[in-house]
């Protein structure tokens, strides 16, 4: 009995004793592990006789059950302990100013979707997104493009099979969108007019060159109400290029084109000077193409479900990649996506130089450029 007091004392001071969870498994083990003290008397108990074994039995158990607990009760204390002492350490101060020679980059094609949703929320519009795998309906069919219409070999698709399992069934396959005018008929599916969105996201085509690359990036522009006209479309995309190239005056063209999704359907140019070694923006007799629009085909409209008698509206696609190309003068597009951290130190923007209207589409002061 005495014995076992003792003993109990003895254990007791030595978890409350471990300094850390190492230390206090060091403790558990000799107490209670194969060899362990209490694990030793408890092999005694077979010799005994059975008076004192059953005696000594339960005494030992409520021992073992005590320090047992106390082991838990320790352990939590010392991760408590240990968490403590790491939040300690790793506390992170998010008044200090940020260092300017630690800080990561925003890639170019960042910020002119910054500088585009800044300009075009301004002038009302919502942003809206779809699925970068879309099914053929809303990449090509709800776009007045049916299968073996000639307008989709214009884009050289990325097939996916819709069942791995099954030989490949080309009506039946998705595709990785080849532009985000599906956006579109996915906008119009889900929502009334009065319609005024844009919709930006990644694209994909078969194509590799100094200005193509197999993934790039769009800006779709919808806007559907009952008396939407082109002279709308006409000041609202010159309002966006006088804001997005930060010119008060931009000269702007429109050409006639072909989209099956527009009709009529025009590319927009803006004035530009040429030269052998500059292209500047705004001045001069040459033009540059700059994205294509047109009125909203009422195939279109119907197949995203709205009365084309009633409704009507215009639409737009701006390559992103080829503003930024434009905007920072960045000569290859392959060099976007090759993630070459000192491309991205020097065309890069800092992370704090947010866009907008009034403080600057290039960000506060943009010093860190
Ligand atoms: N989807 C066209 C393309 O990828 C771009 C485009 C042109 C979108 C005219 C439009 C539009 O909404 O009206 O080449």
């Amino acid at each position: 009995m005495e014995d076992m007091n003792l003993l109990e004392s003895e254990i007791m001071a030595q978890i409350a004793g471990a300094s850390d969870l190492k230390h206090l498994d060091d403790v558990r083990v000799a107490v209670l592990g194969k060899k362990g003290v209490l694990t030793e008397k408890m092999k005694t108990l077979g010799q005994m006789e059975e008076h004192l074994r059953i005696e000594t039995a339960k005494k030992l158990n409520t021992l073992k059950n005590k320090i047992e607990e106390a082991f838990g009760a320790k352990k939590s204390a010392l991760e408590d302990a240990a968490l403590n002492t790491r939040l300690q350490e790793e506390k992170i101060d998010v008044t200090l100013p940020v260092r300017p020679e630690v800080q990561g980059r925003i890639h170019p094609v960042s910020k002119i979707f910054e500088e585009v949703f800044a300009i075009f929320g301004a002038l009302g519009f919502e942003v809206a997104e779809g699925p970068d795998i879309e099914d053929q309906f809303h990449n090509f069919n709800a776009l007045n493009m049916p299968l073996n219409h000639p307008a989709r070999q214009m884009q050289d698709t990325f097939y996916i099979a819709s069942k791995q399992s099954e030989p490949f069934d080309m009506e039946s396959a998705y595709v990785a969108r080849t532009h985000t005018s599906g956006i579109q008929i996915r906008t119009m599916e889900n929502k009334k007019p009065p319609i005024r969105i844009i919709a930006p996201g990644r694209t994909y085509r078969s194509d590799m060159d100094a200005t193509h690359t197999p993934m790039f990036h769009q800006v779709e522009g919808l806007v559907v109400d009952k008396t939407t006209t082109f002279a709308e479309l006409k000041g609202c995309l010159s309002d966006f290029v006088k804001a997005f190239f930060e010119l008060d005056n931009i000269p702007v063209r429109y050409r006639p084109s072909y989209f099956p999704f527009t009709e009529p359907s025009a590319e927009m140019d803006i004035g530009c000077l040429k030269t052998k070694t500059e292209l500047k923006i705004g001045a001069g007799d040459d033009w540059l193409e700059i994205l294509g629009c047109g009125m909203v085909h009422p195939n279109v409209l119907r197949a995203g479900g709205i009365d084309p008698d009633e409704y009507q509206g215009f639409a737009f696609g701006v390559g992103i990649d080829r503003l930024a190309m434009l905007k920072y003068g960045i000569p290859d597009l392959r060099t976007f996506f090759e993630s070459d951290l000192r491309w991205l130190k020097h065309y890069g923007f800092a992370p704090l130089d947010f866009s907008s209207l009034t403080g600057g589409l290039n960000g506060n002061g943009g010093s860190l450029r």
